[in-house]
């Protein structure tokens, strides 16, 4: 397939360095070298997606952040730690997840010292498309979970509205069981502690429509 390129010699999809062999090994590998579009120059890695072939959940969020990035594994930064204390509060184990990102490098903005999130475009989802397109067709889970607007939106299509559905079983062929829920970052957002508690309860509940749908 020829690469396609958004004019300015950059291109932008990651099919081409899509191994000729794929399980979720060859791919993680295959994937640290990606370089199907520019965000791969400014982050330290490619952050793959973590779980077992046979996970039965698999959860989509947007984005490696910072501590990502610097790690080199999904949701072990702050985000992370809300989803596995949501996980835990609705009993569902972290070995039957398998966690990934629909855009597998980090995007940011410097300000000083920091490293400012910005969320990726609709031409960096695209590109990294194939990578999750592959992580969905190998673990072929029996239920998604879509963490943000970002993620259900590339999945669901961009008419998708977040707020009107979430915590909804979808009607989706992408698996049995399809959700869409806030992302947990939103919940670290919070302006005050009643609202985080509020949000994280939400979040929950949310997560256990799931718990019981594979119950
Ligand atoms: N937010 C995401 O969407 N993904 C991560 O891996 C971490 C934070
Ligand atoms: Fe490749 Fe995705 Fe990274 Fe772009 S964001 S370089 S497509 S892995």
């Amino acid at each position: 397939m020829a690469q396609l390129s958004l004019g300015n010699g950059e291109p932008n999809d990651a099919t081409p360095f899509l191994p000729e062999q794929r399980n979720l090994k060859t791919l993680r590998e295959a994937a640290a070298g990606c370089k199907g579009c520019h965000l791969w120059r400014h982050a330290t890695q490619t952050v793959f997606g973590e779980g077992l072939k046979r996970s039965t959940v698999m959860f989509v969020g947007e984005q490696p952040g910072d501590q990502e990035d610097r790690q080199g594994r999904p949701f072990v930064g702050p985000a992370g730690r809300e989803l596995d204390r949501a996980l835990e509060v609705v009993g569902i184990s972290r070995e039957d997840v398998y966690i990934t990102n629909v855009v597998k490098h980090f995007k940011f903005e410097e300000r000083g010292r920091r490293r400012i999130h910005q969320t990726p475009k609709r031409f960096e989802i695209d590109a990294c498309r194939p990578w999750l397109d592959e992580e969905l067709r190998i673990v072929s889970p029996e239920a998604l979970v879509l963490l943000g607007a970002t993620a259900a939106k590339a999945l669901l299509g961009s008419s998708f509205r977040l707020t009107q559905h979430r915590g909804e079983l979808l009607n989706s062929d992408i698996a049995s069981i399809v959700t869409a829920t806030i992302h947990p970052s939103a919940i670290l957002r919070a302006a005050d502690e009643e609202a985080r508690i509020e949000q994280r309860e939400s979040f929950a509940e949310d997560l256990r429509v799931v718990a019981q749908a594979l119950a």
